[in-house]
């Protein structure tokens, strides 16, 4: 048995995604722009996977741009609103995604941006009278705060920073990667000017994903070359990705709330063997409270042992694929900048366990199993 809980990282291709994809990789090959036949059918389905995808999420088809993935959609929403609306401050968290992270230090040393980080204490929240008070001093800025983080699965209420948003007249971007797909998004009841998504992370292709763009907060493209997505993205479509994408997202509502449940019954057992099973084991931010963090994540904090040093190594000679960096940055490991941000000990070990629909409780007994028995032999 290989047992793979890393579904943050990426989620396997659903077969009924694949069966959607296949005709347009083998017989509608037609470019989208072409005037002719071969071109007008594909054109067809990707305004038809357009409308799937703004239907779900309750917004206009005219508000949802097909983009490579994640990161190209934060990309654009972060840089292009910047440079459109010679916006000179911005604020976010130390605890985003590289993917936001790495742009907004890019618009500092480039554009002359200056950023300004939420406080947030040891588990993760932000504080949001922070918030406040930063927007009540600045002159227009941009916001970016995710809606869960990837490597905790803390949850932020983007309800209730949106509303923030809104009252200092603030552009507000929710980089949606980790919740898309997994939580229903009413782009009505949202106050945010961008949210985003990645068919990967919700069981449908790498390499496609979409920026929502509120109409009223026009931007200009990241990036140049043609005339596609209306002029918001040069570059012919990933046709087949993009109706992978539509389908995924379909899948991923039509079941969300089995799936739901599912998923959580999985996380609580995984917690819940560990308890048992393992002395001085935690949990990392908010992962272990069910209604503050992602039903899909479990960051699980380890004693202090020499197995850290490998820890994900040794969970993949035992056949188990999972991820999340140490607090600290040497060794097998990168380093996670978020577990530094927390101020975790960096002597004990962190492992994030990601779940989805394809997981089952006798492979979440044989983890926490396996976890337990490599620190009992570690630590007798
Ligand atoms: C929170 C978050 N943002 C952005 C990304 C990047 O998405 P993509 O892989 O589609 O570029 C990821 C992927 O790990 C993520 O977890």
């Amino acid at each position: 048995m290989r047992v793979y809980l890393d579904n943050a990282a990426t989620t396997p291709l659903d077969k009924e995604v694949f069966d959607a994809m296949a005709p347009f990789m083998l017989e509608h090959f037609g470019n989208p722009s072409s005037i002719h036949s071969h071109g007008r059918e594909v054109r067809s389905a990707i305004e038809k996977a357009r409308r799937t995808v703004a239907g779900l999420l309750n917004t206009s088809p005219a508000e949802i741009f097909f983009t490579s993935g994640g990161t190209e959609a934060d990309n654009a929403a972060i840089r292009c609103t910047c440079r459109t609306h010679g916006i000179k401050h911005a604020i976010s968290s130390r605890l985003e995604h590289h993917a936001v992270l790495h742009t907004m230090e890019l618009l500092e040393k480039e554009e002359g941006v200056q950023v300004s980080y939420l406080r947030h204490d040891e588990r993760g929240n932000l504080d949001l009278a922070h918030l406040e008070e930063l927007l009540a001093s600045k002159p227009k800025t941009l916001v970016s705060v995710m809606h869960a983080n990837n490597e905790l699965g803390n949850l932020n209420n983007i309800e209730e920073i949106g509303e923030i948003c809104k009252k200092y007249d603030a552009i507000f971007h929710s980089d949606t990667v980790q919740t898309m797909g997994h939580y229903k998004h009413d782009l009505q009841q949202l106050s945010t000017s961008f949210i985003v998504g990645s068919a990967h992370k919700f069981h449908g292709p790498k390499g496609v994903g979409f920026l929502y763009c509120d109409a009223n907060v026009k931007i200009q493209p990241l990036i140049q070359g043609g005339a596609q997505e209306r002029n918001m993205r040069g570059g012919t479509e990933n046709v087949y990705g993009i109706i992978g994408l539509a389908k995924a997202l379909e899948i991923a509502y039509r079941d969300m709330e089995e799936h739901h449940a599912y998923i959580q019954s999985l996380k609580d057992r995984m917690i819940h063997k560990l308890r048992e099973q393992m002395e001085g084991v935690s949990f990392n931010g908010m992962s272990e409270v069910s209604d503050k963090s992602l039903y899909t994540v479990l960051n699980v904090n380890l004693p202090a042992s020499d197995i850290n040093e490998m820890l994900l190594f040794s969970l993949d000679i035992n056949k188990i694929s999972a991820s999340g960096g140490s607090a600290c940055s040497s060794g097998a490991n990168a380093g996670s900048h978020v577990l530094r941000a927390l101020n975790i000990d960096p002597a004990r070990g962190s492992v994030r366990f990601s779940f989805s629909k394809y997981n089952t409780s006798e492979e979440v007994d044989y983890v926490a199993e396996t976890l337990a028995k490599m620190y009992k032999k570690q630590l007798a």
